[in-house]
């Protein structure tokens, strides 16, 4: 008999990942995903705890399930990703309804603990063990048998290359909840690559925590891969039109992935590369391992390879001990590179970082005047680097054409709103548009017939 999940997904794109592997895994064994909660037999919350109030907003989802659950005490709930991993045994002590409390490395084995659950052989499963030595398992072949649901998005698709982080940045929880970084062997990602383009996705993003250091820590093959090696042949591969990758940490960004960007004709001229402050001391306090000077020397660099790359950041205000000085440094690093856009965050203390214990807490009210002021700044030049597009041909890959209105999506990653007549175009499709106007979030354009 056919069962049904609800998933929902908090978190960054390895979350949404894990997401869709969970939904294919269960696919299997007979479970229909519903897009509600209410009436499904399995509910999953896959979890983010990067910051205090993605990890509230768990905690409060959760508490509104326990009428749900008293109503129907067949349901199963469960909960999975990385505040799973952090809290263990103990989210359930706080949350009595969860019966299934399934770690990062764990997701494979949510069959096996669902089953046992079902058939009433246990009343809880919990699975938080973190190997350093974890194998990730050959997943693409899920792909043959369970593709991923093909709508809205089916033409660009999430690959995962690596978990885990060794970086310990100082308020990061990441180490922790995905546990030491494991690449997975080449092969296993090709062969899900071409799996993908055989079913019609045109646009994939590789994803690691940092994959600069993809290869670096475990053997994934007979010859000595590297990151930069592994994206010419992931963007080689026939049918492949748009190529992307995340995060990369600045202290491992190389001449030689800089160069791809050069002589990759697929790989998008966009670029995620966090600086998190303009500060040197407060860069060095947060374990980082560049200094301001060396991260503005990649950022010409970078630019000098591919003139027209798109640079977007992380920046966190109100770090213990930042300085109004300190943040007056991250404002002029910030005017300095002028970031294509930015994503920015309050400070907050998370579980076992070594942050967490630093004394110099900013008081809130700072923090908040510092991320206002950096984001105000932020849109002003979102803004005026759009207008720079204005005149220029761009080339898009449709996202959604509903009506007369065709949303599509630049390389460089900037939202484009054509007006379109026809209805020749839809989603995967790629097309030119002519930038005419240009807005702090998007740019405007008509299309080229
Ligand atoms: N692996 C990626 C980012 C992972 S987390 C990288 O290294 O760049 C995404 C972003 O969340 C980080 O870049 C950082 O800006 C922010 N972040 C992480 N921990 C945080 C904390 N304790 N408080 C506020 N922001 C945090
Ligand atoms: Fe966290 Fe730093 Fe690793 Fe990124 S590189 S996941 S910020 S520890
Ligand atoms: Fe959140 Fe875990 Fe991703 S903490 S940002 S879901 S790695």
């Amino acid at each position: 008999m056919n069962k049904s999940l609800y998933i929902k997904t908090f978190g960054c794109q390895m979350n949404e990942r894990d997401s869709e592997i969970i939904e294919q895994l269960l696919a299997q064994e007979g479970y229909n995903t519903t897009s509600v909660p209410e009436g499904a037999d399995v509910i999953l919350i896959n979890t983010c705890s990067i910051r205090e109030k993605a990890e509230q907003k768990v905690f409060s989802l959760l508490g509104s399930l326990r009428e749900e659950k008293a109503r129907n005490p067949s349901l199963l709930i469960g909960v999975t990703g990385c505040v799973a991993q952090q809290e263990g045994e103990q989210l359930r002590n706080r949350m009595p309804h969860v019966d299934l409390v399934v770690g990062t490395q764990q997701i494979y084995r949510l069959p096996e603990m669902l089953d046992r659950l079902q058939q009433q052989m246990t009343t809880r499963e919990i699975a938080t063990d973190l190997e350093d030595s974890f194998v990730i398992p050959p997943f693409q072949k899920l792909l043959i048998d369970q593709p991923p649901s093909p709508a809205p998005s089916g033409y660009k698709r999430f690959v995962t290359i690596m978990q885990g982080c060794n970086n310990y940045c100082s308020y990061c929880v990441v180490p922790t909840t995905r546990g030491r970084e494991i690449s997975r062997p080449m092969v296993d990602i090709l062969e899900e690559v071409e799996i993908l383009v055989g079913q019609g996705v045109r646009e994939i993003t590789l994803l690691g925590q940092n994959v600069n250091s993809y290869g670096m820590t475990n053997k994934v093959a007979d010859e000595n891969v590297t990151f930069p090696y592994l994206l010419r042949r992931v963007a080689s591969i026939k049918g492949l039109r748009r190529l992307r990758f995340t995060t990369s940490h600045p202290k491992d960004l190389s001449e030689e992935l800089m160069r791809c960007f050069a002589e990759i004709e697929n790989l998008c001229p966009h670029f995620h590369l966090p600086v998190q402050s303009g500060s040197n001391a407060v860069l060095q306090r947060m374990n980082r391992k560049y200094t301001v000077e060396s991260y503005l020397e990649k950022v010409t660099a970078l630019r000098g390879y591919r003139p027209d790359i798109a640079l977007a950041t992380d920046i966190i205000v109100g770090f213990p001990g930042e300085t109004d000085a300190d943040f007056q440094a991250t404002m002029n690093l910030l005017n300095t590179v002028r970031f294509h856009s930015s994503f920015s965050f309050k400070y907050s203390d998370r579980p076992h970082t070594r942050s967490a214990e630093f004394a110099e807490k900013i008081p809130e009210d700072v923090k908040s005047r510092r991320l206002a002021a950096f984001q105000n700044r932020q849109d002003d030049i979102c803004l005026e680097r759009n207008r720079e597009y204005i005149g220029k041909k761009l080339e898009i890959m449709v996202e959604v054409v509903s009506g007369n209105d065709l949303k599509g999506r630049a390389a460089t990653n900037h939202i484009v709103h054509c007006t379109c007549s026809s209805k020749m175009h839809q989603s995967g499709d790629l097309a030119t548009a002519h930038i005419s106007q240009a807005g702090k979030h998007s740019l405007k354009g008509e299309l080229q017939l």
